[in-house]
Formats: C-alpha cells, structure tokens, sequence
C-alpha cells in the first residue's frame, strides 16, 4: 500500500519528525512508571515476607509482658543489627520507635498511610515498604520496613540524573538515525549527479532509475530525462544533416572534378586548371573527413568491446614508427602492454593515430610516446619536438577545423578535423584530452581513458 504521504521527500521528513517526537513523548510517560524512586507496589514475595513478620511481631507482643513502646524500641534496635530497619508509627502517623528524626519514613508515612494497600519508593539507596498492620495492646501500630537497596538504578535513570551522559546517549543514538536519513535523502540527488556527469562526459543516456524515489526527486529526474532526451534529438537530428551535407556535396564534387579534366584534355594544362583541381581535391578530403566526424559522433556509443591496448594501437604504432623513420624522425612509444580498455576499436585507434600523425607531421625529429598505467585509467603523453602550438590556442586546437593561425597558410596543412575526432572520441569513451607545452619543445597531447575494471 502507497501513502500518499511518504511519496514525498517533505512528507517522509515530516513523519519522520512526527515518529521522533512520539518516541519523546512515550519515553517521556514510561520513565516515571519505571522509575523505583516513585510509589510503587510491592512485590509479591517481600509483600508476603513483610506481611508474615509483622504478624509474627504482633503474636509476640501479646506474649511478652511490660509496655509495647519498649518492646517495639528494642526490635528496631535489634533490626539495625540484622541490616535492616524497622519502624512503627501510631495508626495517626505518630512515629513511636525508632527516636530521632527521620526525613524519609516522614515523607513515606504522608504517601502510604493504608495496611491495605502496602507501597514502596526508593529514597537514595534506601528503599522504603509499608504499612504493615502489627496488632499491639492496646492500639495496633503501623510498621515500615527500610532496607538497603543494593540493585543498581536502572541504566536510564542513571543517564537521565547526568545531563551531559544523556546529551551523549541522545546523540550516539541520533547520530546513525541522521546518517541514514540524510544518506537515503540524498540517493537520488547522488544518481541525478551521476547522471548529469555522464552527459557532461557526452552520453546522452536517459535513465529510467532517475525517475523513482520521493515526489520531488522523480520530477526533477523526469524533467532531466526529458532534456537529455531533447538534446539527443537535436544533436542527432544535426549530426544527420551534416552527413546528408557532406554525402550530398560529394556528387557535384566528383562531376566538377570530370569536367576539369574533359577541360584539361580540350584545352590543354593550365594554371587556372590546376589550381581548380586541387582546391576540389581538398574539398573532397574535407568532406570525407567531415563525414567520418559525423559518422563517429552518431554511432560511436554502439559496437563497444573489451579489448586491450596492446593488440589495439601496437600495429598502428609500428606503422607510424615506419613512417616516421622515412621522414628522418625518430618514433619511440616505451612500452605497450596488455591494459585492459573497453570500447570502440577503430574509434579508438583513430583517436591516438590523429595525434601521432600530428606530431609525425610537426615533429622535427623525436617524437615520444610514453603509456602509463594507473589504478583506473590508463595515460598516454604524446611529445614533439617541433614549433609547438601559441599557449593562447591550445585549447582551440581541438575544434573542428582549427588550424593554428601559423599553419594556416602551409601547403602541407590538413583540414583541421584530426584533432576534433581524437577529442569526440576519447570523450566519448570517458577519457580526457589535453594540450599543453612539452619538454622537448614541441606541443604534448596527454589522453586519459578508463581502465576495463568490469569482467570480460
Ligand atoms: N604536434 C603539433 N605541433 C604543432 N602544431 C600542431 C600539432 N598538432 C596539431 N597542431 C596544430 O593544430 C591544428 C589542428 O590539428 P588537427 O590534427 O586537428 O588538424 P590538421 O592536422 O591540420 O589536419 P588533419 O589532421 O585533419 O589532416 C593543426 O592545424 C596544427 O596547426
Ligand atoms: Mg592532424
């Protein structure tokens, strides 16, 4: 059965209140009733001890002869002896023995004056019962017993008499009760966190679990969902335009390219020829470099496996390192083990391959890769020792189509996108990427991915 009351985060705040109050409130009504130090009934063995003894000392003051005064004097002195202590008081709440004063049989006789209902309170560790009828000549006499009370005060009525004992009871008992309120109120604020740090790490996911729990936390968690849910709309509906843009613009591409070269075999080579056919050409680079972008970017979350980083980058390595020693630079990637990944392989090939071609490509003569485990991630620095990149353009360089104003003009420039699919997927796989100056002198690229933790 649902209450509609505890469906809601104020609502089980409230009754949780509500149930802590009551507890303070019954506790509050218990104590007393448990409390020895208040009037109780006596129980049922001492009532029947008490009862035969007070018969038995009134069948020995019929037999003894001399006043009963003297003769009561002398059984409270001899009770003393026992450890115990008699007293007797006139039926008017006279005391008659033992003399002196006595502040507790004196507030005890006001409150228990009736043979026919004996009662009991402790005073400090003396422990009051009475009274008990003892038939006298030539008034009966009321008797008091008063006896050491030698069991312990029950553990609360010591804590409640030491205030500082129940301010640290109420909070070793408070403390726990908190932690689970305040760590059960705040699951699903965690799971929104989560969640909202996925998207951060570019998964547009919606998550069903966001809309569960108290009211409050299952609107919001839906209205998240929601918004996830628009925003992979949007980006989808985008990444697909940009592909139909690039796949569509391939066809004009491909017929202007056919007709430079019927123009070329008509008229013969020209400068104005030439320049058309390498301007389509890199226009042609581009766009299947622009759909390869949008093609990543649109399924890369699918096709995920468990993989290792050896078999995943160690032939692509080689080849760079191949390439590299043509190029007169010298390529060393330390060592490569087996560190589990999870993922999109050719996703994450391409994402490392970017990079090293750019410093293949920028690097003056040393290029250095260094792989360096951690418990959960796996790091890979990427240093060159070429002109490196402005500090101020370090982060654009990973925009698509970013070129650092110096490399703009160069002949040998590419189009600008490398660097933008290393970003979309390494972050797509949870990692970062990062730019900054190297060591060596050049630019240093520094990637991180999670390790493969889950099992196989
Ligand atoms: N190792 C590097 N040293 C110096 N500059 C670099 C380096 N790597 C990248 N850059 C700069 O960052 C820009 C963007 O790099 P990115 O790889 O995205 O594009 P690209 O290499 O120009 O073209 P593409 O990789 O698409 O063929 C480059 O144009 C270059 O100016
Ligand atoms: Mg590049």
């Amino acid at each position: 059965m649902k209450f509609p009351l505890f469906s809601s985060l104020y609502g089980r705040i409230f009754a949780i209140f509500w149930l802590t109050l009551l507890l303070v409130v019954f506790t509050l009504v218990l104590l007393p009733i448990l409390d020895p130090r208040t009037q109780h009934t006596i129980p049922a063995p001492d009532l029947h001890r008490f009862q035969a003894a007070a018969q038995n000392i009134g069948l020995r003051l019929a037999e003894a002869r001399g006043p009963a005064g003297q003769r009561l004097q002398q059984l409270t002195h001899d009770s003393r002896r026992k450890g115990f202590q008699l007293y007797f008081t006139s039926t008017e709440g006279e005391i008659i023995a033992p003399d002196g004063r006595n502040k507790a049989l004196r507030n005890f006789i006001t409150m228990a004056d009736d043979p026919a209902k004996p009662r009991q309170r402790l005073y400090g560790r003396w422990m009051m019962a009475g009274p008990f009828q003892v038939d006298a000549q030539p008034a009966p006499v009321l008797m008091y017993v008063g006896r050491i009370w030698h069991r312990p005060p029950p553990f609360f009525i010591q804590i409640l008499d030491k205030p500082l004992q129940l301010l640290l009871v109420t909070m070793l008992v408070s403390t726990p009760l908190l932690l689970w309120l305040a760590w059960a109120v705040t699951i699903p604020a965690r799971r929104l966190q989560q969640a909202a740090e996925r998207v951060a790490t570019g998964q547009f996911e919606a998550d069903p679990t966001l809309e569960a729990g108290p009211r409050e936390f299952r609107q919001a968690g839906a209205s998240f969902n929601q918004m996830v849910r628009a925003i992979n709309q949007t980006i989808s509906g985008q990444q697909r335009l940009l592909s139909d843009i690039s796949h569509e613009l391939r066809s004009p591409l491909t017929r202007l390219r056919m007709a430079t070269a019927l123009a070329k075999r008509k008229q013969g080579d020209s400068a104005e020829l030439a320049r058309i056919d390498t301007e389509a050409e890199r226009l042609e680079k581009m766009i299947s470099e622009l759909l390869e972008l949008s093609r990543m970017q649109s399924n890369g979350q699918g096709q995920r496996e468990h993989t290792d980083a050896g078999s995943l980058w160690l032939e692509m390595l080689e080849d760079a390192r191949f390439e590299a020693e043509q190029c007169q630079k010298q390529l060393d990637y330390g060592t490569l083990e087996a560190w589990p990944l999870c993922g999109n392989p050719g996703l994450l090939i391409s994402a490392l391959e970017n990079v090293v071609r750019n410093a293949i490509k920028y690097g003056r003569e040393t290029i250095q890769i260094r792989f360096q485990p951690g418990a959960d991630h796996l790091e890979i620095w990427i240093d060159d020792d070429g002109e490196g990149v402005p500090d101020s353009e370090l982060g654009d360089i990973f925009r698509p189509f970013y070129r650092v104003s110096t490399a703009r003009d160069r002949s040998s420039g590419g189009t600008g996108l490398g660097l933008a699919i290393t970003d979309s997927a390494i972050r797509q796989h949870n990692g970062t990427v990062s730019a900054s100056r190297s060591p060596l002198g050049g630019l240093q690229i520094r990637l991180t991915l999670p390790l493969d933790t889950t099992p196989a």
